[in-house]
């Protein structure tokens, strides 16, 4: 998926349009000169904001007006109608804003108004020392919206990548296949870091941390003072435990120079076995069907991403990579590996160049766990994502919260909920006390479908499926008794912003 810019369509707003034809509650797509510009009403008010997604280019008119805000259909991105503001991720730049003017029955749009100012600096209480562990999508989003927030004291990321924060989602998808160019991959310039003042150390990984003395180690034999720290160190691919895993042609997945190595790889190779049918396992498969490969799955289910999709999505996925030329061998495990097969446990033998295996990750808790912070299957943080320690926070793929939607302790892999909670964390260390509230929200694509997952339902009763899945235009329904646990949508983003903003407000604490 790209950044399309769209043609400008509808009317030219500069001339205006009819009040009536701008329903309260309704959006219009517009133009301004050459720029698509987004008018929408909300009562006697009506604002008029860039309609593109600063994300991957998404739609807005076609996203959910939220109160003052909208939400763009493609991953759920929020911007401000007031400001332009990206209030949530996964967008993390502003759309632009302009001047209406009503004047008896016409709404005209008038020029562009400045980028609202970064907010006050932040007073003289509160941390004047933060550091981040990692520089994934938690570390980086935090980063910004400290900033953001006006905090003006010393900020440092430190990260075992060799590379700064980049799009990881997109190095199994569009950068994999060899369809997107290299300046879509960092989410960020060097010189933005540096005109932020953030402070990057890459490739250091972080190997104490004392909560007491507030200090953290690093590899490099150095060690840093905070007075508020954030863990964000994500997740590590696991390797499999077979015979010939470590051979220099097995890889995995989960940073840009993994996924380089990939692309090498595939440059000189014929056949490919993926192990594992995860989402990253069967996004690799895809874009190296697109490379052309010969591509073979491995994985014990009877369906791919059966335990979380359901059979009905699962059977769906596999005819769908199917079509892609993509071969399954399913209800099997690998064996072992060498230099040019991959040995099922069945005893059948796959000719392979390359292998990569995706089959889950484990949460990067070392740091963590040695300085006796509380643990859960991740680190246990509580609703504000602070740790047991005081002034220690901890966000992303690496934390276990309590999710107010299936009322348990969660942890989860998914972009959005990691870039959120960066930002809800970096609001809390600042003193906002504000709840993580977010429905878990994660995207997944294959070839020209893209799969949309909204909510957390490891198990459920019931599964109901509406539309027609062969049309790629459906939603499915996980149920636990009576209450909707999680929605899978293909092409039916309005529902999957609607139930977003129903299961807010089902759990909206009472003001
Ligand atoms: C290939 C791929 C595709 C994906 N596609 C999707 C998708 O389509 N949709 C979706 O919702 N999610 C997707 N995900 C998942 C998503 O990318 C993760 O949920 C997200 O990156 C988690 O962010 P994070 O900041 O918690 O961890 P990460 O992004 O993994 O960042 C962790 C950071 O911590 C650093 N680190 C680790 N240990 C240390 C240490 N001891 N000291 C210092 N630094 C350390 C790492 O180097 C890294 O910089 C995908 C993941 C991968 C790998
Ligand atoms: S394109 Fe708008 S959230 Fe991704």
């Amino acid at each position: 998926m790209g950044a399309e810019q769209a043609a400008p369509g509808g009317p030219d707003l500069e001339s205006g349009i009819a009040v009536s034809e701008l329903a309260d509650g309704a959006m219009l797509l517009g133009h301004v000169g050459e720029e698509p510009v987004l008018l929408a009403r909300r009562g006697a008010e009506v604002f008029a904001i860039g309609a593109i997604c600063t994300h991957y280019g998404g739609p807005l008119a076609e996203g959910l007006m939220a109160g003052d805000t909208v939400r763009c259909p493609w991953h759920h991105a929020c911007f401000s109608l007031r400001t332009g503001e990206a209030v949530r991720a996964p967008a993390l730049n502003p759309v632009s804003c302009w001047k209406v003017e009503r004047s008896g029955e016409r709404i005209r749009v008038r020029e562009k108004l400045e980028p609202a100012p970064p907010r006050r600096p932040h007073a003289a209480v509160g941390p004047r020392r933060v550091i981040i562990l990692g520089g994934g999508g938690a570390g980086n989003a935090a980063a910004e919206m400290l900033r953001r927030e006006g905090y003006d004291g010393d900020l440092a990321m430190i990260s075992a990548d060799d590379a700064p924060p980049c799009d990881r989602p997109n190095l199994s998808k569009d950068y994999l296949a060899g369809t997107a160019p290299e300046d879509w991959i960092p989410l960020r310039s060097p010189d933005f870091y540096k005109e932020n003042g953030i402070d990057i150390a890459l490739n250091v990984r972080a190997t104490a941390i004392d909560p007491a003395g507030k200090r953290v180690a690093l590899a490099d034999g150095t060690s840093r003072d905070f007075d508020a720290l954030l863990i964000a160190t994500g997740a590590e691919p696991i390797r499999p435990s077979v015979p010939g895993a470590a051979l220099p042609h097995v890889h995995t997945l989960r940073s840009l120079a993994d996924s380089r190595a990939i692309i090498r790889a595939a440059a000189a190779s014929r056949r490919a076995v993926v192990v594992g049918a995860s989402f990253i396992g069967l996004e690799v498969a895809a874009s190296l069907r697109t490379r052309g490969l010969e591509v073979h799955v491995v994985a014990p289910e009877a369906r791919p991403m059966e335990r979380i999709m359901g059979p009905e999505l699962g059977a769906f996925i596999r005819a769908l990579h199917e079509e892609h030329g993509v071969v399954f061998h399913l209800g099997q495990t690998v064996a072992a590996i060498d230099a040019g097969q991959v040995a099922l446990q069945s005893g059948e033998r796959l000719d392979a160049d390359l292998v990569v295996a995706g089959i889950g990750v484990r949460p990067v808790t070392d740091p963590a766990e040695g300085a006796g912070l509380a643990m859960d299957r991740g680190v246990k943080v509580n609703e504000y994502l602070e740790t047991s320690a005081s002034g220690i926070f901890a966000a992303g793929d690496v934390a276990r919260w309590p999710d107010p939607h299936s009322g348990e302790a969660i942890r989860i892999e998914h972009w959005v909920v990691a870039e959120r909670q960066g930002q809800t964390a970096a609001r809390n260390i600042l003193g906002a006390r504000e709840r993580f509230d977010a429905v878990p929200f994660f995207w997944s694509q294959h070839y020209d479908v893209q799969i949309s997952y909204l909510g957390h339902a490891p198990a459920w009763d019931t599964i109901e499926v509406v539309g027609d899945m062969g049309a790629h235009d459906c939603a499915v329904r996980f149920r636990r008794g009576r209450k909707l646990a999680a929605l899978a949508t293909i092409f039916r983003d309005r529902e999957s912003l609607e139930t977003e903003v129903a299961m807010e407000r089902a759990t909206a604490a009472p003001s």
